[in-house]
């Protein structure tokens, strides 16, 4: 089969073949073993005409449930076209990583590719053809519960591991049959839903997408993605599924995107809710018209087109466009040659939770962990007698959202792990997330009394984040706020470890403990990775790429944001009319680039080649770092640049690079970094992404707080 012959295969199918491989349905339509469709899919009436016409699938899978489909559909597909098997294997399939917020807290662009490769074997080896990752939406509001499928709220970061994702799951090379497709979401702007609030309306103007939003989407589809997902919600009044500025002038004519355009579950139908169609026929010539080509979860396109198909001759034309996206995306994997591609539960038996794949989540579980407090109480000691309380002591719920294939019986908790560190720890019967008696209450302070230290594992439970799972109040749960009082009363030294999805609000809690790990969702190997981190095995190198907020009330906060002009920081003498809060200040708690070390590193001063390039000209930018403690440790280094005068007023400074470095204790090393006038460009009014010409401010440090600064000039 190759691309000519699709248009062939086109032609020999009926209206009904057509419209089945532009519909996706979830995969217990096809359940063999006779377990009945539930949720949306119950109440979706399928024929069985339009069943075995279907063109994708979504939906729980492993080797032999994909090989007894697969041969069942074939037996029933006139054309003998095989059935795509799709996913969610956002941050791993049975080798469970730490949730994307997490992996981008690495900084490591190679690690997280490492990430996908493993995800795309074991996925690939159970059947899976594509998986509805990477998420690269950029995310300012930590309510919104799906920031922990982000990479945080820089567009660089966004774009840098979401091409790495892509790279990973994909290889290059689609026929490989370890490789799967990529489909990168939410297009666009679904990380701006008002409010936090998942699913609702986003309004930014054309500048601010082509500005933070779009990036990472170009950088994705640049690195290859076969597939894009378009949003939920509605872009400045226009739902993004049928969304023709956005999936058809931007997408296909201004990108040139070729591979295909999936709905997100249900939205053509949500059409309706939105307004902006009358009825479901309504609703699909929208959608069709817009440039989108598959549909996630309801029957529109079976109801609606043969009815429009008679009254519009454009019609066909879409649908056949559609129609050879999908085949394609079947060409690509060479599904026509071999529709099992390999896959057998001997495969999957070796691939799945193989000691290598667990041994690169427990080291990306361990890179991805924030160090956000430590007055000097960790790293912990053997001798040391630790009470280990809170409702993730011992609890396997260390996964996270959207890890839809995992098991909680693979997972090392954290008690586990403190264990088999052979760590002098203690704990109480589980406690619950929500409600925590008076009767434990005094049970786990009698166990501090006992005990030298205090090991805390509090946090957010699974479902308080993920898809639907916006929160207004984002601190820890009041049972859980109490515990820790009532624990610090005891007066014992307190590390806090933190398992959640979202940056939280911290204010309060952060003067009552002696140092704070942000552990994220960590994965199958959660608990080993904080065990390496308590026990100080591991040295911490996590910095934050979403800010913490001072209080809920400074959302959205990020680091890149622009000038007003009544900076507070200019207007000392000024008390009031600034733009200021009157009650917090204006910075977050920590800010998007934070993160400690068990060392100390010193920054020298920025030596520059020059302060002046022409735009084919490049400057390279060196500054020394030190390790000025006693072990060895990894430092990244954090280039942001500032645009002085420009058409548009730029950010007061944004991320342009950043370097990983490893010291030796007493080490320095070198860091250069290479500006060139490519990094200074921004989409203008005009949407023209150019450079202006003039000052630009060049600053180096540990995070996005960093002050010391150096200026250059490009000239026209
Ligand atoms: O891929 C997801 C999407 O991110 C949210 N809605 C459901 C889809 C398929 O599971």
């Amino acid at each position: 089969m190759n691309k000519n012959n699709l248009k062939y295969l086109i032609k020999k199918m009926t209206v009904i073949e057509k419209i089945g491989q532009i519909t996706q349905l979830s995969t217990s339509f096809f359940d063999v073993s006779g377990v009945k469709a539930t949720g949306t899919a119950s109440r979706m009436n399928i024929t069985n005409e339009q069943k075995w016409n279907i063109g994708s699938v979504l939906g729980k899978l492993d080797a032999n449930k994909m090989l007894t489909i697969q041969q069942e559909y074939l037996k029933h597909n006139r054309l003998g076209i095989p059935l795509l098997f799709m996913t969610d294997v956002v941050h791993g399939y049975k080798t469970i990583f730490p949730v994307p917020l997490a992996l981008s807290c690495t900084w490591d662009v190679n690690m997280v590719e490492k990430v996908a490769r493993v995800s795309a074997k074991e996925s690939s080896s159970a059947g899976y053809h594509v998986t509805f990752s990477p998420m690269v939406d950029v995310v300012r509001d930590p309510r919104w519960g799906r920031v922990m499928e982000s990479f945080g709220e820089d567009k660089l970061l966004n774009g840098d591991f979401g091409a790495a994702m892509v790279r990973g799951y994909q290889q290059n090379d689609l026929k490989h049959p370890e490789s799967i497709i990529s489909c990168v979401k939410h297009f666009a702007g679904y990380g701006a839903s008002e409010a936090g609030r998942d699913y609702n309306t986003v309004d930014i103007s054309e500048w601010s997408l082509r500005n933070d939003y779009f990036p990472p989407f170009e950088k994705a589809l640049n690195a290859g993605a076969k597939m894009i997902m378009a949003a939920f919600n509605t872009l400045n009044g226009v739902p993004c599924t049928a969304n023709k500025w956005l999936l058809g002038d931007l997408l296909r004519n201004e990108w040139n995107f070729e591979g295909a355009i999936i709905s997100d579950w249900g939205a053509v139908k949500e059409l309706l809710k939105h307004g902006v169609a009358e009825n479901v026929s309504d609703a699909t010539l929208n959608t069709l018209k817009s440039g989108l080509n598959i549909e996630m979860m309801t029957t529109a396109f079976f109801e609606a087109i043969p009815e429009l198909i008679e009254k519009n001759e454009m019609i066909e034309k879409y649908l056949d466009e559609a129609v050879e996206y999908v085949l394609n995306l079947k060409l690509e994997l060479g599904l026509f040659e071999d529709p099992f591609r390999g896959v057998s539960e001997q495969r999957e038996e070796e691939n799945i939770l193989h000691p290598n794949n667990r041994n690169i989540a427990r080291k990306v579980a361990r890179k991805s962990m924030v160090l956000l407090k430590n007055d000097g109480m960790l790293p912990l000691f053997k001798h040391e007698k630790i009470a280990l309380i809170g409702p993730y002591a011992q609890d396997k719920s260390l996964l996270g959202p959207w890890s839809i294939d995992g098991n909680y019986q693979d997972v090392v908790s954290i008690y586990d792990g403190l264990v088999k560190k052979g760590a002098y720890v203690h704990t109480l019967d589980e406690l619950t997330y929500h409600t925590i008696a008076d009767n434990q209450i005094s049970a786990a302070k009698e166990l501090v009394r006992k005990s030298d230290k205090v090991v805390l594992a509090l946090g957010e439970s699974e479902e308080m984040s993920g898809e639907a799972g916006s929160i207004a109040d984002i601190g820890l749960p009041s049972s859980q706020l109490h515990l820790l009082n009532e624990v610090a009363k005891c007066g014992k030294p307190i590390t806090l470890v933190l398992i959640n999805g979202r940056p939280l609000d911290l204010v309060d809690v952060v003067p009552k403990v002696n140092a704070i790990l942000e552990a994220w969702f960590p994965g199958v190997e959660g608990g080993n990775a904080i065990a390496d981190i308590v026990m100080g095995d591991y040295n911490p190198a996590g910095k934050l790429t979403m800010s913490f907020p001072y209080r809920v009330g400074q959302i959205p906060i990020y680091y890149n944001h622009q000038n007003t002009g009544r900076p507070k920081e200019e207007l000392l003498n000024e008390p009031r009319y600034k733009s200021q809060y009157l009650d917090i200040p204006n910075e977050p708690l920590y800010p998007f680039g934070y993160g400690l070390s068990f060392t100390k590193f010193k920054y020298g001063s920025i030596s520059l080649s020059s302060n002046k390039m022409t735009k084919d000209e490049q400057i390279t930018v060196d500054i020394q770092i030190t390790n000025q403690g006693s072990i060895p440790g990894t430092e990244t280094v954090q280039l942001y640049i500032q645009d002085r005068i420009a058409e548009v007023a730029r950010p007061i400074k944004e991320l342009a690079s950043y370097q990983q470095v490893q010291l030796q204790p007493g080490e320095s090393k070198t860091v250069t970094f290479s500006i060139n006038e490519q990094m200074l460009r921004y989409p203008h009014t005009n949407h023209q992404v150019v450079s202006d010409p003039g000052e630009f401010i060049i600053y180096v440090g540990p995070d996005s707080s960093v002050e010391e600064s150096a200026r250059i000039i490009l000239s026209e």
